[in-house]
């Protein structure tokens, strides 16, 4: 039997578009480019996340002389917001890059072990968050649930209660 899979998100020209609170986390996360260590892919990336207690924490690339020892500007921030503000849940994400010498003029679309990270954050609190994707000038895409990105994706509960 023949199966589809679709599902719906949100699509807008420009950053004009967005509600006040996701244009300024979309800003921040351009921002946050800035703090970006990207010396050997000149590909920086920026992340901003709002929490439940209405705070907002920042994210971006951190390279490694070592190439695979880097990380990525959405799991430096998971990763953070575990260790530091582990009673909170992350309402949304906004995710922008600074590629040194090349436009941004549109989503970047956030790697595959990021996505995983994101599907394990909402698995692990039980709430989704709210994806948004933008570069510093074009269109955004919003997503209502970061497990959008990843359909069919390993949910750790299968790990439960084995011997
Ligand atoms: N990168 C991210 O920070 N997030 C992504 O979703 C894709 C890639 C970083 C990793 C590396 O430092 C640089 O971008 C080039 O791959």
């Amino acid at each position: 039997m023949k199966q589809k899979f679709e599902f719906e998100y949100d699509s807008f020209d420009s950053v004009d578009s967005l509600s006040t609170a996701d244009q300024s986390l979309l800003a921040t996360a351009k921002d946050a480019t800035e703090t970006a260590f990207a010396i050997y892919s000149n590909f920086k990336v920026g992340a901003a996340a709002l929490l439940s207690n209405g705070q907002i924490v920042i994210g971006s690339n951190q390279e490694s002389a070592s190439y695979p020892v880097g990380i990525c500007a959405e799991r430096t921030l998971l990763n953070s917001i575990g260790s530091q503000y582990p009673k909170e849940t992350i309402l949304s994400m906004a995710i922008s890059y600074h590629p040194v010498g090349k436009p941004s003029d549109e989503p970047l679309s956030p790697c595959g072990m990021c996505r995983q990270s994101l599907l394990d954050y909402e698995n692990r609190y039980e709430a989704p968050i709210k994806i948004i994707l933008g570069g510093f000038t074009g269109p955004v895409m919003v997503f209502k649930s970061a497990s959008q990105l990843l359909p069919f994706g390993f949910n750790g509960s299968v790990l439960k209660g084995l011997k």
